[in-house]
């Protein structure tokens, strides 16, 4: 059994069929997957996915480079998705200076990722953090801000050095399609470090999507070829991965 968990099947390109694509992760192996939030939109839609099928659960929240879109009262009616049973974590939440430069976004930022710590606190649920060119800022925030349960650090993309920072903090390293691609040091290099009770699988589908199939959209069936290359970089076995991130994932959720 393999484990998604981060995928977007509430981006438009398969909110219309939901029903294949979960079908088709299915089919090859893929038992649970986790939907991802972006903002109000792509969580009220994350909700309605995981309520139809088994396997399919939901976090909700708002991505740092939407905090500048957000309106007044957003943050109220993520809570209210909290009443659904399928919603296990809020996500994804952080820090991007990529996107946003400017002081008073990433001020901003930094306001709405501790207001949302704090929600995920107030529901005892773990978190799915996004952090792009915000590693020491996030980790600060993660240091002071403490969360009682928890989460997962979404495609970690940081220098192998600060993997045992998070880790000793108590998070697990979503890792995915870039391990996947040829000059990848960095993503390579965490995959083969970290502890194989620290790290767990993912595929940000549409996005990100793993060699051999890059140029296609992203989709959870292509987490094998995600599984096939830290097996090989750990030097353990494809279902060796399988087994670690399965307990690690089911771990953390209590699923
Ligand atoms: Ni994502």
């Amino acid at each position: 059994m393999i484990i998604d968990s981060h995928c977007h099947i509430n981006d438009p390109v398969y909110l219309n069929n939901p029903k294949q694509y979960v079908d088709e992760a299915k089919a090859s192996n893929v038992s649970i997957m986790l939907v991802v939030g972006y903002d109000l939109e792509s969580s009220i839609n994350a909700v309605k996915i995981a309520e139809q099928f088994d396997g399919v659960y939901a976090a909700v929240g708002i991505i740092p480079a939407e905090v500048k879109n957000t309106k007044n009262g957003d943050l109220e009616k993520i809570e209210e998705l909290l009443k659904s049973k399928k919603v296990i974590a809020i996500g994804e939440i952080g820090l991007d200076y990529y996107w946003d430069k400017e002081e008073d976004l990433k001020y901003s930022q930094r306001e709405y990722f501790i207001k949302q710590i704090n929600l995920a606190n107030k529901y005892n649920m773990p978190v799915s953090i996004h952090c792009r060119e915000a590693y020491n800022d996030t980790l600060e925030i993660l240091k002071k801000h403490k969360l009682k349960r928890k989460g997962i650090i979404h495609c970690y993309s940081g220098s192998p050095e600060m993997v045992k920072s998070f880790t000793e903090l108590g998070f697990l390293l979503g890792l995915g399609g870039t391990v996947t691609f040829k000059n990848a040091f960095r993503p390579k290099e965490v995959a083969k470090i970290v502890d194989r009770t620290k790290y767990v699988l993912e595929t940000d589908a549409p996005y990100l999507t793993p060699t051999p199939h890059r140029g296609e959209l992203n989709h959870s069936k292509y987490l094998k070829f995600i599984r096939d290359e830290i097996a090989s970089l750990k030097n353990i076995s494809p279902s060796d991965v399988e087994e670690d991130t399965t307990n690690n994932f089911l771990n953390l959720f209590n699923l």
